[in-house]
């Protein structure tokens, strides 16, 4: 059996080309199998999995969920605001505790960037980033690449694009990573105040033109606008961002060519995309969702066979 090359799914920019393709090959497999009558195997009924979230969310939180029950892992759940986190315990007490319990995989969202890597130094389990700060989120651009083959066969050649809140977002580092590494060209664009420096030092294109970028491409992940990430005014007005940098239905059929549209969710709509796109025949944001679970799957999978703990 193929392994992936790490222990610990912390970022995409630990990860290699092959882990890529092994990760989205396991995922068609889990595909076919949460499209069956009967979506469940046996593989993890030996493994115990928590998920640790200390930030909301929804997709990620119940897909996580979904893909390990999908699996038999036995899996208990952890909200940071109804937890003895409150009374001032630390991460490291906390997930030891929870450890303690005889779990063998730590799925955690955190705000702090850099959470999962310190939590894979100090503790011992195998960890799963959910999304740290504005840092990565793995599995979601994991499930963008997926989502974005499964409509063009592949990503080499593929021209990306990444538009919107790009320096609060976690989904945006990620992404351009991931497809990076499977040789799709990738360009942002934003306002110049939420492009972050030196970007195009990862080898990508920064563009401040959202009909040129659109022209251009041939999928569009629309990223919301990061408010709750906010302390400063990055733009005048909700209403000039969305006039320059919103999506809506006259400015895609104005390209007079097909290109999809991706949203990693919660969508904001009316601000960086309308309703009209959102639920357009363009839009794959529901594949996106549907493909978390496989790819969430997968990830698992793949993690416990390196802890030897299963009999996958
Ligand atoms: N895409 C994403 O991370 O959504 P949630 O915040 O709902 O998990």
């Amino acid at each position: 059996m193929k392994k992936l090359s790490v222990d610990h799914l912390l970022g995409i920019k630990y990860l290699n080309e092959d882990d890529l393709h092994l990760i989205f090959e396991t995922a068609d497999h889990f595909k076919e199998v949460i499209n069956r009558p009967i979506k469940k195997v046996p593989s993890l009924r030996d493994t115990t999995i928590a998920n640790l979230f200390f930030e909301n969310s929804t997709r990620t939180k119940l897909s996580f969920e979904l893909a390990e029950k999908r699996l038999s892992a036995d899996v208990i759940n952890f909200s940071a605001s109804q937890s003895s986190v409150s009374k001032g315990e630390t991460l490291i007490d906390t997930v030891n505790n929870i450890l303690a319990m005889k779990v063998d995989v730590v799925v955690i969202r955190h705000p702090t960037p850099g959470a999962a890597l310190f939590l894979s130094k100090n503790v011992d389990a195998c960890i799963i980033n959910a999304g740290d700060g504005t840092h990565e989120h793995p599995s979601q651009a994991l499930l963008d690449a997926y989502s974005i083959r499964e409509k063009f066969g592949e990503l080499r050649g593929k021209k990306i694009a990444i538009v919107g809140d790009i320096l609060h977002s976690r989904v945006a580092l990620s992404n351009i990573f991931a497809l990076k590494k499977l040789g799709a060209e990738v360009r942002l664009c934003a306002p110049k105040s939420l492009l972050p420096k030196h970007i195009e030092t990862l080898g990508v294109t920064a563009s401040m033109d959202l009909m040129q970028t659109l022209k251009w491409c041939d999928a569009a992940n629309m990223l919301r606008v990061q408010n709750e990430r906010m302390d400063l005014n990055y733009f005048p007005s909700t209403r000039e961002y969305s006039q320059l940098f919103g999506l809506n239905k006259k400015k895609l059929e104005s390209l007079k060519k097909e290109i999809i549209i991706l949203h990693p969710g919660p969508i904001n709509r009316g601000v960086e995309i309308t309703s009209d796109v959102a639920d357009s025949k363009n839009a794959i944001i529901l594949n996106q969702v549907e493909n978390g679970v496989a790819i969430r799957m997968a990830i698992i999978y793949l993690l416990v066979a390196k802890l030897n703990i299963s009999d996958t």
